[in-house]
């Protein structure tokens, strides 16, 4: 697999244009020729329609693609889902449903949070799937089962394409549980080539991001519902590289304490691509900017308005954090490249965390 940087400044930026290929690169692992599901035996389907719940554990951004993936699980295999942070379900395990089936979602394979919570649930008897990218690593030996996220190698502390990768597979396989009601293939299909429009249009984020984020100490990203779900990993990007405090919101939640810190020219990006709550987010918008925000809007197509930074091409509703993610990287990225940082080697943090 190619580890280097190749014509790129920083490991960052390549996996961000990566994420079309790594669409591509699954769908082509998990499809056959005629369109239909391969490579996830029924020793795993069969075992996961057994459960009455599934619990999805992971950390840092992989635990953000879970609360993604919890809504496929959902809304196509119809099996409650739970999502949690490794390590606090390791030490604080909630009270398990009868037959609950284990998720583990890891780039790495070795995060000793994630693993820890592993070790007890094999104690307790209970079945597990680990999806991740590194394939033989400590969480795809020790789980029943595995399955490859297949994003190839991912450098830059900052992860981009593992999390998009997650998406997928989680999607691939609720649809192998359930039907999503569409053609996955087929959307799926549309995603890569609406991932390379976007990630070709980096100029545009680079500008955004110069212009409101190179001399601020604070931002926020907003969203409601799947968009609230990206919100969160849209701030983790850009604080932990940028070290510019983001917080992710759901937009709801505002007016219950955090509208107060906003400030004349506070940079509030809202992401905008569920159309149920389109309204009352573009309510949100309206009050931050009363307020004296610098409001930033990324809408798709459909409910997209004049002003707004950036119209995201559409799919399939549920589909859509894996287009509106992508210029939150890009947002990332250029932030901390306006502010002179290492883009790939933020302080104090380490690619994969093998202590708890
Ligand atoms: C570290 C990385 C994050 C990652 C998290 C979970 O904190 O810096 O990018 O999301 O670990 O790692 P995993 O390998 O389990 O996905």
């Amino acid at each position: 697999e190619d580890t280097d940087k190749g014509a790129y400044p920083y490991y960052m930026l390549k996996e961000v244009d990566e994420q079309a290929i790594v669409a591509r690169n699954i769908a082509s692992h998990y499809y056959d020729e005629d369109g239909n599901l391969q490579g996830i035996g029924c020793a795993i389907t069969d075992k996961m329609k057994e459960a009455d719940r599934l619990y999805i554990v992971a950390a840092g951004t992989s635990y953000h693609a879970g609360l993604v993936g919890k809504r496929y699980f959902e809304q196509w295999a119809k099996i409650p889902t739970a999502v949690h942070i490794s390590s606090e379900f390791a030490y604080d395990q909630p009270m398990l449903s009868e037959k609950p089936f284990f998720i583990f979602l890891s780039q790495s394979g070795e995060t000793a949070d994630s693993r820890e919570v592993l070790d007890n649930v094999k104690k307790q008897g209970f079945p597990a799937l680990t999806l991740a990218n590194v394939m033989n690593s400590t969480l795809t030996r020790e789980a029943d089962f595995a399955l490859p996220l297949l994003a190839g190698p991912e450098i830059a502390v900052a992860s981009t394409k593992a999390y998009t990768a997650q998406v997928i597979v989680q999607a691939i396989l609720a649809s192998a549980l359930g039907n999503p009601g569409f053609d996955l293939k087929a959307e799926l299909a549309k995603v890569a080539v609406e991932i390379q429009a976007i990630t070709d249009d980096k100029e545009k984020f680079k500008a955004i991001a110069e212009d409101a984020l190179a001399d601020q100490h604070s931002a926020f990203y907003i969203g409601r519902g799947l968009d609230a779900c990206v919100a969160l990993e849209a701030a983790l990007k850009l604080k932990e590289i940028s070290y510019i405090q983001t917080e992710g919101f759901a937009a709801g939640e505002l007016k219950h304490g955090t509208i107060s810190l906003i400030e004349d020219g506070t940079p509030v990006f809202a992401l905008l691509t569920q159309k149920k709550t389109e309204g009352l987010l573009r309510g949100e918008v309206a009050q931050v900017a009363a307020r004296g925000a610098n409001t930033i809007v990324f809408a798709s197509k459909s409910v997209a308005k004049e002003g707004d930074a950036f119209v995201l091409p559409e799919v399939n509703e549920l589909l859509m954090p894996l287009l509106a993610v992508i210029p939150t990287q890009l947002i990332a990225y250029y932030a901390t490249l306006a502010r002179g940082l290492d883009v790939d080697r933020p302080r104090n943090l380490a690619k994969s965390v093998t202590v708890q």
